[in-house]
Order: C-alpha cells, then sequence, then structure tokens
C-alpha cells in the first residue's frame, strides 16, 4: 500500500495536532495548533535582514535561507507547544502562491516528516490561510462573512460562504495594495518592507498632497493602485527636479490615507449591499494602524461584527496554516509525496 492509500484510512480527529509549515517568501515558520482553532506555539525565522539592500526579496537568498532556518524552526515549535514528534496527527504545509525555490522548501521537508510519522500531509493556499487567521483571533467567527484580504501579492473583498466556498467580490485590476506601499516607501527613501515604515512616518505628517482617488465612488468592488503609486512617484520627481523641498511625512500620509480609504469604503459597500454583518481582515497591510482604527470606528457606527487578527497573525505566519490547514484535514484533503510547489494556485 503507498503512503496516501494508507494515509487515507486515517481517522480525523476533531482536536487533531498540526504541525504547519510556511516557507512562501522570506519567513521560515512552523506552528503547532490543535483543534484548528489554538495555538500551542507559533516560531518565525526571517532573512528579511538580508534582503533590505536589494529593496525586495531576492528568491534565491530567501530559498538558502529556508534550508538552513527549516529544521531548528520546526524543533522549536515542536518543543515550545510541550510536545514531541510523535504527538502530531497532521502536518499542514503551504504549496502556494509564493516563490518556487522557498515553497519547495517547506514542501519537501513537510513530506519527509509526514512519511516519516506516517500521518497525513494537507496542503494549504497562503491566501486562504490569511483568511483562516479569523478563526484563530475570533472563536466565534464562522461563516458566511466578508474578509478584507490585502497583502503584498492579493487585495481581494472575499464572501466567505462557508468554511470552503469563497467568492471573490472584486480585487486589484494592477498593483496589490501591500506592493503600492513597498513601491512608494522605496522613492521616499525607506526600506522594505514598506508597509510599517509608511505607517512610521505618516504619523508625522498631515493627509494634504492631492491624490487620485482610485475607482472610489465607483460602483463595484475592484481597486487599482498603479495609478496612485504612478501620481506618488512623479510628484516626488517633479519637486526633485525643481528643487524644491517636500515634505516625505506628508507624502507618506496623503499616499496612506488615499490607499485605505478605498479599501474601507469598498469593504463597506459589500458589506452592506451583500446584507452581510461580520467582516474579518487578514493580509500584511491589515496590520496597519490606520486601516485597523478606520474599521474600527465604521463598524462600530454600523453596528457591525469586527474580527482584527492580531498584527502578527496578519503578516505571514505558520499559525493561518494551520488554522486552514485543519479545515482542509476534516474535508480529507491528503496530499501524496508527489505534493509540488506551485508558484501560483487559485483562491
Ligand atoms: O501578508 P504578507 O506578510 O505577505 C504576503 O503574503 O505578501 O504581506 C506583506 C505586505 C508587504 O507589502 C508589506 O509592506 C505590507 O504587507 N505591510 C503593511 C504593513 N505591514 C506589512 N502595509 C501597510 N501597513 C503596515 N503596517
Ligand atoms: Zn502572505
Amino acid at each position: 500500500m503507498s503512503y496516501l492509500e494508507n494515509i487515507k484510512t486515517a481517522v480525523i480527529k476533531e482536536n487533531a495536532v498540526i504541525l504547519a509549515i510556511e516557507s512562501s517568501c522570506d519567513e521560515t515558520a512552523a506552528s503547532v495548533i490543535r483543534g484548528g482553532r489554538e495555538i500551542l506555539s507559533s516560531v518565525i525565522s526571517t532573512s528579511m535582514s538580508e534582503h533590505v539592500r536589494f529593496g525586495g526579496v531576492v528568491p534565491e537568498i530567501a530559498s538558502r535561507a529556508h534550508t538552513s532556518y527549516i529544521s531548528k524552526t520546526v524543533e522549536k515549535a515542536v518543543l515550545e507547544a510541550g510536545i514531541t514528534l510523535s504527538d502530531l496527527d497532521v502536518i499542514a504545509v503551504t504549496y502556494g502562491s509564493g516563490l518556487i525555490g522557498a515553497l519547495l522548501v517547506g514542501v519537501s521537508y513537510a513530506k519527509a516528516l509526514a512519511y516519516s510519522l506516517n500521518i497525513p500531509l494537507v496542503p494549504v493556499s497562503h491566501i486562504r490561510g490569511h483568511v483562516s487567521a479569523g478563526y484563530l483571533s475570533s472563536k466565534e467567527l464562522k461563516p458566511p462573512f466578508i474578509c478584507l484580504l490585502a497583502s503584498g501579492g492579493h487585495t481581494a473583498i472575499i464572501e466567505v460562504k462557508d468554511y470552503y466556498t469563497y467568492n471573490v467580490l472584486g480585487g486589484t485590476l494592477d498593483d496589490a495594495a501591500g506592493e503600492a506601499f513597498d513601491k512608494v516607501a522605496r522613492v521616499l527613501g525607506l526600506e522594505y518592507p514598506g508597509g510599517p515604515n509608511i505607517e512610521r512616518l505618516a504619523r508625522e505628517g498631515s493627509n494634504v498632497i492631492e491624490l487620485p482617488k482610485m475607482l472610489k465612488g465607483k460602483k463595484g468592488y475592484d481597486f487599482s493602485y498603479s495609478g496612485l503609486k504612478t501620481a506618488v512617484i512623479n510628484y516626488c520627481h517633479q519637486k526633485v527636479q525643481k528643487g524644491e523641498d517636500f515634505n516625505k511625512a506628508d507624502v507618506a500620509c496623503s499616499f496612506q490615507c488615499s490607499a485605505i480609504d478605498v479599501l474601507v469604503e469598498k469593504t463597506l459597500n459589500a458589506l452592506k449591499d451583500k446584507g452581510f454583518k461580520v467582516l474579518s481582515v487578514g493580509g500584511g497591510v491589515a496590520a496597519n494602524g490606520y486601516l485597523r482604527e478606520k474599521l474600527e470606528k465604521e463598524c462600530k457606527k454600523r453596528g457591525y461584527t469586527l474580527v482584527l487578527p492580531e498584527k502578527k497573525l496578519c503578516t505571514d505566519n505558520a499559525c493561518m496554516i494551520g488554522a486552514e490547514g485543519y479545515l482542509q484535514y476534516l474535508n480529507g484533503n491528503f496530499a501524496g509525496l508527489d505534493l509540488n510547489a506551485q508558484a501560483f494556485v487559485k483562491l
């Protein structure tokens, strides 16, 4: 009997202990989750400092770093959970979307471990993981609800119909929200990743520079960030060419307001139009303080329930992979040893 044939007969446990592994970008992360919603440990090793001088993640450097961090990261997650490998019921791993070489490290490691422990291996979509972060933050959260997902690679308003069925109401037509933060940060001379650095600088500035409002006020739930990004870049270049001083903090603040206000407006429209009362958020941009405050205020005003996962559950982590992995496990979505990494996976 092959590994997969044997595993398919595994009894599904409601309180399963899952080891989750995430390696889609520059974070090598491992976490132990019990019963899908209880975090027993979360460990993140990052190669971020090695990418800073290049202004973005260098795939080969990330892959090499994953190779050197993965064993220690997993060992630490198991140790901090107060368990041993033999207590694990499932291994969940991000198989896409992401950097292919980076993903391969996590997938290969997860396959070897699942095979040696003779337990199920569950493939997890990174984007679905971001949505499932909400289940860790609120034990009460259950579908249907609306999820605003905003990360470095994705921006979407999703109708979560049930634990498995998503309907994407709208998304970005060009750059992702996080990508726009990173590109604008670069123009302002701020280090990668741009989001947290723009947020910090924006606190010292005011929203005084007129910038395009993208698809604000238009029907539908789509976004477009490339016009806003270009407007900021042009503003800065023109000032430099004319030899005029400009206030970088004002640029950061004006950009942040433009970028976030439209996310909030379209999300609130989706809730109202579709008759939803519960909103959850996910992805690195959801760690943005201005976005969080604005959503809190607007949801309170309208009597909506807002699930705001802790900032460390919004940016890349393995806990969210464990939460989503649990759902896939309950559904018997097991992978064989032929599981491969994929640069792009559909939601
Ligand atoms: O979800 P994530 O950690 O990785 C991806 O799946 O992409 O998101 C990373 C993105 C980066 O573009 C980063 O600049 C942005 O999220 N980000 C933020 C903040 N923290 C991270 N953007 C705005 N404000 C933040 N505080
Ligand atoms: Zn992510």
